[in-house]
């Protein structure tokens, strides 16, 4: 069967990244957390001070460190899913903070750090059989990707789901309502910026889960790969 790439975009904390993994895993393919980069860079600006106190990121000088950040993905060495490194340290619980996700929208707005991460994530998806899932991967970093998916549900919706997952890891220090404000700034920021804003691709298949269980999106994304695989 031939390989294809899949994009999986949408707004923040909408499941795409459950639904990216479990297809990968279904079929086989490499998969990639391209905000898990954008994460991993914020976390580095954040501490190297390369953050100003009103939250925007230092550009000149995140810019001139960048080629010293250095992103991977490794299995653990107790195995399981693959973890974000950076510069050779897990930073997997790290960057899933509230912190990381309150800095990060305005640093994976500037162009240095989209462009230096699209080629990383190119370059990942050269020999296809891959899923990606992120902002703008069907519209900018694969335009030609065979499968493009746009996932969207409620902000609230997506902010007790993003809630729900905080507090089951113990992260008891986060209320609800500051989810949804981060939930509802970050989409804001991601859909206005100048490079690579969020949208959905001319040719992306919508797919809204407010109602949706976890076994019904992974049996659509499946449906919607064969369909692909198949053409
Ligand atoms: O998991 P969640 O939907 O909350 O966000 P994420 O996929 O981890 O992405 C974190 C942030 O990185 C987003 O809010 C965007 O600002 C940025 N991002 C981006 O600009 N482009 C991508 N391809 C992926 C993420």
């Amino acid at each position: 069967m031939k390989k294809i790439t899949v994009a999986i975009d949408g707004y923040s904390s909408s499941g795409k990244s459950t639904m990216a993994k479990a297809l990968a895993r279904a079929v086989g393919y490499a998969y990639i957390d391209s905000g898990a980069m954008y994460r991993a860079v914020t976390l580095y600006a954040m501490r190297h001070g390369l953050i100003n106190a009103d939250g925007r990121p230092d550009e000149a000088a995140l810019a001139a460190v960048l080629p010293g950040i250095h992103i991977d993905f490794r299995v653990p060495a107790g195995g399981g899913a693959s973890h974000t490194f950076l510069n050779g340290e897990d930073v997997e619980a790290q960057i899933r903070s509230l912190e990381v996700s309150s800095h990060v929208s305005p640093v994976a707005a500037l162009p240095e750090v989209r462009h230096a991460l699209t080629c990383l994530q190119r370059e990942y998806g050269k020999a296809k059989g891959i899923v990606m899932d992120g902002r703008d991967i069907g519209t900018t970093v694969f335009p030609d990707a065979e499968m493009k998916v746009f996932v969207d549900a409620t902000p609230e919706e997506r902010a007790r789901r993003r809630f729900r997952e905080l507090t089951e890891k113990g992260d008891s220090g986060v209320t609800y309502d500051q989810v949804l404000a981060n939930v509802l700034e970050r989409d804001e920021i991601d859909r206005t910026r100048k490079e690579s804003p969020l949208r959905q691709a001319d040719d992306a298949v919508v797919l809204c889960n407010d109602a949706m269980t976890a076994d019904e999106q992974d049996r659509w994304m499946l449906d919607l790969f064969h369909k692909r695989t198949a053409e």
